[in-house]
């Protein structure tokens, strides 16, 4: 019999987490259970995933913020297929496709200022490792830069950018010559860049990680002009990783137009995939790009076999295409902030949230010790354990009772975060809102199923430190 990926997946479906564990992460197997997600989706649209039942599933996650258009949008699908059906020649490698052209002239008008120049890779840490090696080429210098609690991907050099120790032990040795600055310290920034050592200072201008920015927590709304000054002023590179946040994420097509910034780099992924073919970009201007291929030898000295791959430059080329027609970066900015409104509504009701904060569709929940005393008892204990499980506490409810995906913000931090894509309407924010009042009801009951889960969680948590 031939081969017939429609009748392998009718015959295997259900079998997911047995050949995961057999084959693949059996860890993530098991966490998967004991949080309550291992579900097995059988199709999606748009907001929504649905299982073998045909239960619907309100999908604020969004692939770790891949589905900014929606899941399997129909002009996607429509490329896609015509891409196949040309039988275009791919990958020859040593030509110059129109499809790559394409998305690289639609990727530099979409930056705007002087960033003509584009860079395609494979995902977000692939780019950003670039943006380590442009900005060393172009700069001559060693050094780079990056902010406190950043997440940049988790590949050698950017895993040494991501100042996280939970992603970063373990590893052995990391990039040298990488430092790290707290946002809003302009002094400490200072300090590094007069050395002249420093290639590259790179920000995510929202960060993913606990979803701060300027303007809030406590940092000065001018950070970011300040700070690209500075590089200005000592020869640094200002890189924007605009991985998550950008293309309509944080509700501007990128998010360092918040801060009317002008960044030397800027790179991208995620979204710009459409959701179905991996991909990422830089874009630069010419003389630092010419920093990199600086002669007729070096001419392909930084570059990725799959790099500028037919499909994925389609999938490009149509997701700039609907994000413009269908005005979602408008719309990301508008039910962002309806949404946000929403959630801070339920903070009245709610004395456990401290604060909603965010821009567009990227959108942080953060959680503090309730009043009621004998709740507080509990959430010391649990903090005590696990800093981080009260959050695992709502994510779980949130899915288990409500069907909403969602995700802890980060380690340590009592935050959940919420990537809804940029297409939702009222049904999903007052859908999510519903089940997040829901949820906090419960929470109220100290010895309700919530805290029941949470000691569980917690009993998972402590036999992990112990085999650390
Ligand atoms: C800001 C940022 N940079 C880089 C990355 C890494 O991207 P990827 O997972 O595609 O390597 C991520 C992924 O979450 C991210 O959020």
């Amino acid at each position: 019999m031939g081969f017939d990926i429609k009748n392998l997946v009718a015959a295997r479906f259900g079998t997911n987490y047995e050949l995961h564990e057999q084959y693949l992460n059996r860890t993530l197997v098991k966490v998967l259970h004991t949080i309550g997600f291992a579900k097995c989706y059988k199709r999606a649209e748009g907001c929504y995933l649905y299982d073998g039942e045909g239960n619907e599933y309100l999908d604020f996650l969004s692939g770790y913020g891949v589905y900014g258009i929606g899941r399997n949008h129909p002009v996607l699908k429509q490329a896609i297929r015509d891409v196949l059906d040309m039988d275009l020649s791919n990958m020859v490698q040593m030509d110059c496709a129109l499809l790559s052209g394409l998305l690289g002239e639609a990727v530099a008008k979409a930056a705007g200022a002087d960033r003509d120049s584009c860079f395609f890779g494979n995902s977000g840490t692939e780019v950003n490792e670039a943006a380590i090696k442009f900005a060393r080429a172009a700069t001559g210098r060693n050094g780079m830069l990056s902010l406190k609690g950043s997440y940049h991907g988790l590949s050698y050099g950017s895993l040494t950018l991501t100042q996280n120790n939970n992603f970063q032990d373990g590893f052995g040795e990391l990039l040298p010559g990488v430092e790290y600055v707290a946002m809003g310290d302009l002094v400490a920034l200072e300090e590094k860049l007069r050395t002249r050592r420093i290639a590259g200072f790179i920000v995510e201008p929202v960060q993913g990680k606990g979803v701060h920015f300027p303007g809030v927590g406590g940092v000065a709304e001018d950070y970011y002009v300040k700070a690209q000054a500075l590089c200005r002023q000592y020869g640094t590179l200002f890189i924007c990783d605009e991985v998550q946040c950008g293309l309509g994420r944080a509700g501007k097509m990128f998010a360092f137009e918040h801060w009317g910034l002008d960044p030397d780099i800027v790179t991208m992924a995620k979204t710009l995939s459409g959701g179905y073919v991996p991909v990422g970009a830089i874009v630069t201007r010419r003389p630092i790009y010419q920093g990199v291929f600086s002669n007729m030898k070096r001419c392909v000295v930084h570059s990725s076999t799959f790099g500028r791959n037919n499909l994925a430059m389609a999938c490009g080329l149509a997701t700039l295409h609907v994000l413009q027609e269908e005005k979602l970066v408008e719309r990301s900015a508008e039910r962002g902030r309806q949404l946000m409104d929403a959630i801070r509504g339920l903070a009245k009701k709610h004395d456990m949230i401290k604060e909603v904060r965010g821009l567009g569709c990227m959108i942080a929940i953060e959680f503090q010790r309730p009043s009621n005393l004998l709740l507080r008892a509990a959430w010391k204990i649990f903090d005590n354990v696990d800093k981080g499980l009260f959050p695992e506490m709502i994510v779980h409810g949130l899915m288990d009772k409500h069907r909403v995906l969602t995700q802890v913000a980060g380690h340590n931090m009592d935050v959940i975060k919420i990537l809804p894509p940029y297409t939702i309407g009222d049904r999903e924010i007052e859908r999510f809102v519903s089940a997040l009042d829901s949820v906090l009801e419960e929470c109220r009951s100290p010895l309700g199923p919530m805290w029941a889960f949470g000691a569980n969680l917690a009993k998972h948590a402590l036999a992990a430190k112990k085999t650390a």
